[in-house]
């Protein structure tokens, strides 16, 4: 029996533990139980940053990891994280599982840290939420907010005012709670879930970023699998992205209406100016001939806007 560990840094009533619970089921009823995952939620085996150096070392089989954790290994990375290079989670889910488009980046840390990556689970839009109620952007002068542990994210921030503060996922409620942070980043999903709309009951809509978290691989794992195990893995991966990307827009619902139950008010900012702000960082971060080749491929799979 081949039992494969999954590193998750969500609760169990997230759409990523659902779908890869959804997913461990399919595998097991498809081999008669001889192939299936444990899933190990809440950062239980660590935040993202320790999940990576365990799949390297081929101490766990699989995790979720945030885009931002990729851009630490690689600059590449950081092409599927700049502002504005998707669209929208339909426009990114497509490009994300096309290996035309992604398949050297996603096999390119193999040789040099054993991981493999199989494709991703969107987090949808990220926003700025706060403890005290801001109208503009100019109201972030100075406001704390926690982003993940990358540079690009700490620019981002940087760029529509605030004042960035890097920390692990797990942290962030106590720290807004004790007041060490003003606010953090994030899409409704985890706002609700993290329970961050308790201690930062301001959600504004600043649309800086379709996020992404990948289902990265331990490579020598992969290639210790049975070829035919790890063709159903794979398979099976794509009906999983599948159904988390139709639990994402339900959950996301779900997340609004409860925290605004909960107490949150959703502030409108103006998404003008935050493009505006969030412009200059794509030729910054953008330099090698590789990152450009890629923003351009993925821009030009972009959905026709309407009208
Ligand atoms: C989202 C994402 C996580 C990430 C987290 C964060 O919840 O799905 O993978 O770790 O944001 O802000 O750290």
């Amino acid at each position: 029996m081949t039992i494969l560990r999954v590193a998750l840094n969500q609760t169990e009533t997230h759409p990523s533990y659902i779908a890869l619970a959804n997913y461990s089921d399919r595998l097991e009823e498809q081999t008669d139980g001889r192939l299936r995952l444990d899933i190990f939620p809440n950062e239980t085996l660590g935040a993202q940053a320790e999940v990576l150096q365990l799949l390297s070392d081929n101490i766990i089989d699989l995790g979720i990891i945030s885009g931002s954790q990729m851009e630490n290994l690689s600059e590449d990375f950081l092409v599927l994280n700049m502002p504005g290079v998707f669209d929208s989670v339909e426009h990114q889910m497509p490009v994300v599982h096309d290996p035309e488009i992604v398949g050297e980046l996603y096999t390119s840390l193999e040789d040099s840290n054993d991981l493999t990556v199989m494709g991703g689970f969107t987090q949808g839009s990220r926003h700025v939420y706060v403890k005290n109620e801001i109208s503009s952007l100019a109201d972030l002068d100075g406001v704390k907010i926690r982003v993940q542990e990358s540079e690009l994210n700490l620019a981002m921030i940087r760029a529509l005012g605030g004042s960035p503060t890097p920390m692990a996922f797990g942290e962030v409620y106590t720290a807004l709670q004790s007041g060490v942070l003003d606010g953090a980043e994030n899409n409704e999903v985890s706002y609700y879930t993290q329970n961050h709309y308790e201690v930062a009951p301001f959600f504004t809509n600043t649309n800086h970023l379709v996020g992404l978290d990948y289902m990265v691989a331990s490579t020598e794992m992969l290639e210790r699998l049975d070829p035919a195990d790890r063709q159903l893995l794979e398979d099976e991966w794509i009906n999983t992205y599948q159904d988390h990307t139709t639990l994402w827009g339900a959950a996301t619902d779900e997340a609004i209406e409860a925290t605004k139950a909960g107490g949150a008010t959703y502030l409108e900012l103006d998404q003008q100016e935050v493009k505006d702000a969030l412009a200059p960082l794509a030729d910054e971060f953008l330099t090698t001939p590789v990152q450009r080749e890629l923003y351009d491929k993925i821009r030009a799979a972009a959905p026709e806007q309407e009208g």
